[in-house]
């Protein structure tokens, strides 16, 4: 997986992340502004620019429920996203590490390699990877889950992109990634309180970079409320996409072998209906010294919607989909 080499990213301060958030707030104040104003931008303007294309990329911190929005995007008969491909993330890894400090971002300016064309060659190679890693579709979609900690990067490489922010309660999310032994480099894959922290740290930088980019380009998505209530979930997820919902996308689990990779984690978990186990599996979990100190650890929580401290919150009511009542 992924994670594991991108978890440098997990290294990273608290701080300078807000600072690197609030700098490139700064500097995306602008198209925000415009990007609100277009609803209907995803929709390929010229298409003999492939900076153009509509892509969606799918992410948030892995085990987020990236995988089944993904694979609830593969069943549109529209739209391709397919595995991860690990490289894009290795790539933007890369590219901090090219830029490691004024010097050698003097020195490549110096030899030539201005941003301009450094952000044309990783451009055309990320469209390569994107467009021919499987069989092309109307949509191409790619789900690899840190990539959206740049998303402001990629929104300024690709114009008209939409960025699909998977949201989990932190508690199942770092309970999942403990549970499954998931290597993240800086984190003890053994500590809920390190996890957590990786999670805060994660999670403020999507959160913040997707408020920056603004609603008519970044969507967070509950994975709460993906699978308790698909319908209305997907229906609205669609309409941010700007392209018709079709009910296949509420049975992944018919088209889903076509596009699993047997490397991919969960492959058994996706090929199933949706479920809703994974809401409650993680109470009792958490070790107590850890619960007691959630608000401070972990306090992305609180904004995005889940009480720290109500240890086993009630997230709603399945839909009459889930519930086996309406079918479709
Ligand atoms: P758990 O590990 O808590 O079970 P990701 O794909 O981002 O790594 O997310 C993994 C989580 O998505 C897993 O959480 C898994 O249960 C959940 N998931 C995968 N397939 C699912 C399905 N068919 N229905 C509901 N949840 C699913």
């Amino acid at each position: 997986m992924q994670v594991k080499r991108t978890g440098i990213v997990a290294l990273s301060s608290f701080y300078i992340i807000a600072l690197l958030v609030i700098g490139e707030l700064l500097l995306y104040k602008d198209n925000r502004e415009s990007s609100r104003n277009k609803r209907s931008i995803f929709t390929r303007t010229n298409p003999g620019n492939e900076t153009d294309l509509p892509l969606i990329f799918v992410g948030g911190v892995p085990s987020s429920g990236t995988t089944l929005m993904r694979s609830m995007l593969d069943a549109h008969p529209d739209i391709r996203c397919s595995p991860e491909t690990r490289l894009l993330s290795w790539l933007m890894l890369e590219l901090k590490e090219w830029h490691r400090g004024e010097d050698e971002t003097h020195r490549l300016a110096e030899a030539g390699v201005v941003p301009y064309v450094l952000d044309t060659a990783v451009t055309k190679f990320m469209l390569q990877i994107i467009k021919h890693h499987s069989t092309p579709k109307s949509f191409f979609c790619n789900k690899d889950p840190l990539l959206l900690l740049d998303m402001i990067y990629l929104k300024k490489l690709f114009r008209n992109a939409k960025f699909i922010y998977m949201v989990r309660d932190g508690r199942a999310n770092a309970h999942s990634l403990v549970s499954r032994n998931v290597t993240i480099l800086g984190v003890e894959p053994t500590s809920y309180r390190t996890m957590l922290q990786f999670w805060n740290r994660a999670s403020l930088q999507m959160y913040a970079s997707c408020n920056v980019l603004g609603e008519a380009v970044c969507l967070p998505v509950h994975y709460e409320k993906l699978v308790l209530q698909p319908v209305q979930t997907t229906k609205k997820i669609f309409e941010f996409l700007d392209i018709d919902w079709n009910p296949e996308v509420l049975h992944h689990e018919r088209h889903v072998k076509e596009t699993l990779s047997q490397f991919e984690f969960l492959t058994d978990q996706v090929k199933k209906p949706i479920y809703l186990d994974a809401l409650t599996s993680w109470f009792g979990k958490i070790p107590l010294d850890v619960e007691r100190d959630m608000a401070k650890i972990a306090p992305m929580l609180k904004i995005l919607g889940y009480d720290p401290n109500n240890r086993e919150p009630n997230y709603g009511e399945p839909d009459d989909f889930v519930s086996g009542i309406v079918k479709y």
